[in-house]
């Protein structure tokens, strides 16, 4: 069966350099799994550092986010770099789009995507991979160990959840959205509806817990957060 990683950049470049140890050991999660992989990579802090950067110069929103792009696929080269060293089949370069990313999806064990046009972030991106390579569940990678009714980082008395029906999590995102900026949900708010119309099994763990992000790509038991019906 197919499964859809969604690696936040928060994983990836946690502290504005890419982690290597991080994607060095991904690419032995995959490798070891029987599953097959669609995965997706965000931009993190290089993303917006290169947003702002555009902005500063007075491009628009569209181009800021044409830049941030550039980002993710970055650092989906570096995904592939990672899964070519540890031998796992890969095509040996970004899919642009979800029709492009069918084939290598079946004939790889694992086909890499970043962001795709303005205006969306690599969450919804990733639903749409699934959608598009049929896969049953996707797994959400990146710095925050599960959803919460708030930002723990800002709130320690933030409710964990074990578990969420994916209109729980709709309503979650949908008040996370009113909230003012700077406090971001785990999954954006289009990614969380595409989930629940084609009601993928979801798993939300930290990328700093390997035997959570095992256990959620094998559909097992872990300290995160699962979403299904
Ligand atoms: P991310 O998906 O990494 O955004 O895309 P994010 O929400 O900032 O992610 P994390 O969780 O903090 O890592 C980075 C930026 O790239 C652009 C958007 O500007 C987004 O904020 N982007 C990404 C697009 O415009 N389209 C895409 O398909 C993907």
């Amino acid at each position: 069966m197919h499964v859809v990683l969604s690696i936040g950049g928060s994983a990836i470049n946690p502290k504005g350099e890419p982690d290597l140890d991080f994607l060095k050991s991904m690419a032995q999660i995959i490798k070891k799994s029987k599953n097959k992989f669609g995965i997706l990579t965000g931009g993190g802090s290089l993303a917006r550092v290169h947003a702002r950067a555009a902005r500063a110069l007075g491009a628009s929103e569209y181009e800021a986010d044409a830049i941030a792009i550039t980002s993710t696929r970055q650092n989906a080269q570096l995904m592939i770099a990672a899964l070519t060293a540890a031998g796992v089949k890969t095509l040996n370069r970004v899919v642009a789009d979800f029709e492009d990313a069918k084939e290598p999806a079946k004939e790889n064990k694992a086909a890499v995507m970043g962001g795709t046009i303005p205006g969306i972030t690599t969450d919804t991106d990733a639903v749409l991979l699934a959608e598009a390579i049929g896969a049953e569940r996707l797994v959400n990678i990146s710095n925050v160990e599960a959803i919460y009714d708030s930002d723990p980082r800002h709130n320690p008395g933030a409710k964990r959840f074990k578990k969420l029906t994916y209109d729980e999590l709709n309503k979650l995102a949908a008040e996370s959205d009113k909230r003012t900026a700077g406090t971001h949900f785990v999954f954006d708010m289009l990614a969380c509806k595409l989930i629940a119309r084609s009601k993928i099994e979801s798993h939300f763990v930290s990328g700093k817990n390997r035997k959570d992000m095992e256990n959620a790509i094998e559909g097992k038991k872990h300290s995160g957060t699962v979403v299904k019906s």
